[in-house]
């Protein structure tokens, strides 16, 4: 019995010594994996970053690692990127299958779908009518403008004292997307809205962490009722609320009158035949999608707008003092606005870059490809690290610290290096860009017209190390508000 053991071990010992997982045939450098582990044991798995970047300076720009016993490669820098996302973007707009997360979203909705016809026809479907037209009367800005409205009221409630952020752009970004889909809004204290946003921050925090890992690098252990079940009952809570919803519609559509994006999609279900990629199991995790896209990337990148315009009131007022300026006598500001702040739109950007609310896009190669001299075979797991684009060195005037002159000219014009890279590029590039643009603009131009914000004087040093995830979030902070002008009379 003993003997039998002693044996088992001694062979699991040398199965680890001795059997080498052959990496592809010219495929690039990385350190080398063992048997089903990979390169996990390389990894801080609460925190990896520290160790992609030593080994992205050890391997050089495109490297590659083993997840498990799949093989990964991270493409570092604006050049690698760029090569492979878009001069080669037909090869590198796949999404890796078989994670955690494409295997909660069942292969439909549009994020996690792999390169194919289903995921080209949802995109360019969701291209459209996101435009300002196509989605009824209201547009797309006054939609943001009227939830922008909520906004100021519930921080002139806290004018002359503190608020805690963290719910605020949240709640706010979700409704902005819920109206853009549904054409109503939730209540910031509806129950049905604590209970959407629970689950997509419980998924949030699993995928991104120990479990969600080990879920994506050890398939044998999915079968076990570890913690990442919850992430699949989280999404049946979810599809249950949806499919009420998109219930609803069916039953007060006026067929060619869309009143949303829901009316949109049932309008294009009734002109296509029932074998299209169009159905109405597809629709829900279609508005999944771009609830969780447009939810999480817009709230982060307005929390970390805010901690440094607190934190930098000289940049703080000289936004202010361009918004009063190209604002005087209007109401409201709109999109179009923007032509004229060139300082305004130079700090968002800023906000943008330095916020890194999307580190790194995932995708994978849809066939057998070459980049930079390497082969990288179909299938394989590609990671762009836009995090190293948004920072690197010789792409930036000033690439470690915040300063809005990266992106104004000599003259004080507004322009935007090649390196802004916060919504990837290619195919793939994030297809919310002009509603979230929108977005940004709208409501820190108009909470900046009516408010000063500021950093609480008890809150110590300022901490701008932002918590690790698929998203990056600033840790919770304070922010003070005061009124800059009476409301306006009502
Ligand atoms: C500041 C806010 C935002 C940032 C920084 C951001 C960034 C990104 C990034 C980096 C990607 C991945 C691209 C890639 O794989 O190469 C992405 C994808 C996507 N984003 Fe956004 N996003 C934002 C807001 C939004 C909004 C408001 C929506 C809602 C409509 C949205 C919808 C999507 C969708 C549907 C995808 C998947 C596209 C595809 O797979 O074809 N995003 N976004
Ligand atoms: C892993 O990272 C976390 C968070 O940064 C840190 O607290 C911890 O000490 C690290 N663990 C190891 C083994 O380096
Ligand atoms: C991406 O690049 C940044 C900056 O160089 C680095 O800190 C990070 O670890 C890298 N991430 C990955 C996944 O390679």
């Amino acid at each position: 019995m003993l003997g039998s053991l002693v044996l088992i071990w001694i062979f699991i010992l040398l199965f680890f010594l001795f059997v080498r997982v052959q990496r592809p045939k010219n495929f690039p450098p990385g350190p080398r994996p063992v048997p089903i582990f990979g390169n996990l044991f390389e990894l801080n798995i609460t925190n990896p970053l520290k160790d992609f970047k030593r080994l992205a300076e050890r391997y050089g720009n495109v490297y590659s690692f083993y997840f498990g016993a799949r093989p990964a490669v991270v493409l570092t820098g604006l050049k690698a990127v760029k090569e492979a996302l878009v001069t080669n973007g037909a090869d590198f707009s796949g999404r890796p299958q078989n994670l955690l997360v494409s295997d909660a979203a069942k292969g439909k909705g549009v994020i996690l779908v792999d390169y194919g016809t289903t995921w080209k026809e949802h995109r360019r479907f969701a291209l459209m009518t996101l435009r300002n037209f196509g989605m009824g009367k209201q547009s797309m800005e006054d939609r943001i403008l009227g939830e922008t409205e909520h906004l100021v009221a519930r921080l002139e409630k806290s004018a002359g004292g503190f608020v805690n952020p963290q719910t605020l752009f949240h709640d706010a970004a979700s409704n902005i997307i819920y109206l853009v889909l549904f054409g109503t809004r939730y209540d910031y204290e509806d129950d049905n809205h604590k209970i959407y946003v629970r689950c997509f921050t419980e998924n949030t925090k699993i995928t991104n962490g120990p479990w969600g890992m080990i879920y994506d690098t050890l398939p044998m252990l999915r079968s076990l009722p570890l913690p990442f079940r919850k992430v699949f009952k989280n999404f049946q809570t979810v599809e249950k609320m949806v499919l009420n919803m998109i219930i609803k519609h069916k039953t007060t559509r006026v067929p060619g009158e869309p009143r949303n994006f829901v009316d949109c999609y049932l309008d294009e279900l009734d002109k296509r035949d029932d074998g299209s990629s169009f159905n109405d199991g597809q629709l829900v995790r279609y508005i999944i999608d771009l609830h969780v896209a447009g939810l999480d990337t817009t709230a982060n990148t307005l929390l970390t707008a805010f901690l440094y315009l607190i934190t930098r009131p000289d940049i703080q007022e000289r936004c202010q003092q361009e918004i009063d300026e190209v604002l005087e006598g209007k109401a409201q500001a709109c999109f179009e606005d923007r032509l004229n702040m060139p300082y305004t739109q130079a700090v968002i950007h800023e906000c943008q870059r330095i916020a890194i609310t999307v580190p790194t896009a995932f995708h994978s190669t849809s066939r057998d490809t070459e980049l930079m001299g390497y082969s990288i075979p179909k299938g394989t797991f590609v990671i762009a690290n836009l995090s190293s684009v948004l920072s690197e060195e010789g792409q930036w005037k000033f690439p470690h610290e915040f300063n809005p002159a990266n992106f104004l000219n000599e003259q004080g014009q507004f322009e935007k290096p090649e390196a802004f890279l916060p919504f990837s590029a290619g195919p793939r590039m994030c297809l919310g860009e002009g509603l979230a643009r929108m977005e940004l603009f709208l409501i820190l131009v108009t909470l900046l017209r009516r408010f000063q914000f500021f950093w609480p004087e008890d809150a110590g040093e300022p901490d701008f190390t932002p918590l690790y995830g698929v998203t990056l979030t600033p840790k919770p902070y304070r922010m003070g508000v005061r009124l800059r002008q009476p409301a306006r009379e009502m």
